[in-house]
């Protein structure tokens, strides 16, 4: 209660106006919010590659593509958090440095199926192809789609040019060289073998 003998003070002409009070309450998340945010944009632990972390060759960027077609991340995350139950399961957690060549994010937080992001290299291509053409028949009990027509469809080897500059637009440093080879590279490919040349490459820059 206030003390009429007193003068209003200004904070308690705060606290009892509501306006006033919804008003600064929004000023101080705004403040605190941009205090933590802007620094993520300019520290080098976030906005540079991490060491060994490439862009993906033309074969894994149309693998990295089917994936988003696939919706794959709807199953998968791709973001080892550092907590020992994570780590023990999945290998080193995921830093920053080790995403700035993806556009968009495979992150998620949807886990149905492990996390992928440290995957590669942990199988041979030859199980992925089988895991992936019919999971049951490596993982009985596994509720994982089947995607057996990725073994028939091939990559449209005239599709890497826009897309590779599509990414250097956004800050991916490809060469002229790399974007003048795509086709040759994806020439012939699998989406099968695509997906399988991303999956292998995932999280394997980080010892
Ligand atoms: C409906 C959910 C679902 C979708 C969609 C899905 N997966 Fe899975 N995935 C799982 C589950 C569950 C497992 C664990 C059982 C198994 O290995 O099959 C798994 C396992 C995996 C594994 C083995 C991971 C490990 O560490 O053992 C890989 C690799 C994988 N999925 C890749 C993919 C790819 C690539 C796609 C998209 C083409 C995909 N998944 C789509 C649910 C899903």
């Amino acid at each position: 209660m206030a003390d009429h003998n007193k003068p209003v003070s200004g904070h308690e002409r705060i606290e009892t106006n509501n306006f006033l009070m919804i008003v600064l309450i929004l000023v101080a998340v705004a403040v605190g919010g941009l205090v933590e945010i802007v620094p993520l944009f300019f520290q080098r632990s976030t906005t540079q590659a991490a060491p060994g972390v490439k862009p993906y060759t033309a074969l894994q960027l149309a693998g990295r593509d089917i994936y988003i077609r696939e919706g794959c991340y709807n199953c998968h995350s791709q973001m080892i958090r550092p907590l020992r139950a994570e780590t023990l399961r999945y290998g080193a957690f995921s830093k920053a440095g080790e995403f700035v060549y993806d556009h968009p994010f495979q992150w998620g937080s949807k886990r149905t199926g492990p996390d992928l992001h440290r995957v590669g290299g942990r199988y041979s291509d030859e199980w992925h192809r089988i895991h992936l053409t019919q999971p049951r028949d490596l993982v009985p009990e596994s509720n994982m789609p089947a995607y057996p027509w990725l073994a028939s469809a091939t990559i449209d080897p005239a599709s890497m040019e826009p897309r590779m500059k599509a990414l250097r637009t956004l800050g991916v440093p490809y060469s002229d060289a790399d974007i003048a080879g795509a086709a040759e590279a994806v020439k012939g490919k699998t989406e099968m073998e695509a997906l399988i040349a991303y999956l292998q490459g995932l999280g394997r820059t980080t010892p």
